[in-house]
């Protein structure tokens, strides 16, 4: 059993099963309309259409959609012992002569307000199809930020099985300036599902067969506020040497705000992306 299986406790599964139908929640309505710009229906708004949606002048209300349809924000899990920093910046794992069954995983990364959140930084790792992490190179380990409307999208394969654990796919996702999450993703209808102790319903995708492999989805949310009107503001410079605009590498150096710190991964530097805001980039000298 590897350290993953050790240290973990068991999750609570919510009500919706893998295998059982459920309500459409409110976020995947979200994900259509914001797919194709389309308007989206006041019902999947601000919850449920009660009474106390509308005034007696039936005159809407203004819509405050806190994140609160039963499955967010996304559940924290353990990193596991195979975590790397540094890995390379692409939306697609699949290289020449890599076996398994193909994978795309789709989806937004949301904030509590249910708004989308642009430039989130998605860093994801997985096994291999024999169920093998790459420990020594970078196969199968790729970050990527979500876009202007907080979509991501992961070319890879449907990850192999390991001593221990179910299917999975590792994930560390982070909002521009907030705190990092790290989380797992599961497969549905996995016999190990059941025997996992890490294994969390709440962290099921959506998978289907389709373009000639399997097709997922999953939209994450994050436990950082949204305020609709002001965008998040972003700190002075500070007279250091880190930059906006400027391509970093992994070892880089820079001060900034009177602090020293080194590049972990490579990527180009923007407002938001400070090295004290951005673990995942930056770490102190
Ligand atoms: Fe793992």
């Amino acid at each position: 059993m590897d350290s993953e299986a050790q240290s973990s406790s068991p999750s609570s599964p919510r009500s919706s099963s893998p295998d059982s139908p459920t309500l459409v929640p409110r976020k995947t309505v979200l994900r259509a309309a914001l797919a194709v710009g389309a308007a989206i229906p006041a019902a999947f708004i601000g919850g449920p259409a009660l009474a106390r949606t509308f005034t007696s002048a039936d005159t809407p209300v203004p819509l405050t959609p806190p994140c609160d349809d039963g499955d967010d924000p996304t559940p924290e899990q353990i990193e596991g012992p195979y975590f790397k920093p540094n890995s390379p910046e692409r939306a697609t794992l699949l290289e020449p002569g890599m076996q398994g069954t193909r994978l795309t995983v789709s989806g937004y990364v949301f904030g509590r307000a249910c708004m989308p959140v642009s430039r989130a930084l998605l860093d994801f790792w997985q096994a291999d199809d024999n169920g093998d992490y790459d420990n020594t190179g970078f196969r199968l380990r790729g970050h990527q930020y979500t876009d202007s409307g907080g979509a991501f999208a992961l070319t890879t394969i449907v990850p192999g099985l390991y001593p221990g654990r179910t299917r999975h796919i590792h994930v560390k996702v982070q909002a521009p300036g907030r705190p990092l999450l790290t989380t797992q993703l599961y497969f549905p209808g996995e016999p190990r599902n059941n025997t996992d102790a890490i294994f969390d319903a709440r962290l099921l995708m959506n998978v289907r067969d389709g373009n000639g492999g399997r097709e997922a989805s999953f939209d994450f949310v994050l436990d950082v506020p949204q305020n609709p009107t002001p965008p998040p503001t972003t700190p002075p410079p500070t007279g250091g040497t880190w930059a906006a605009g400027t391509a970093y590498r992994a070892g880089d150096r820079v001060t900034y705000g009177g602090s020293a710190y080194v590049c972990l991964q490579a990527h180009t530097a923007q407002p938001g992306w400070e090295p004290p805001s951005v673990p995942a980039l930056w770490r102190a000298a």
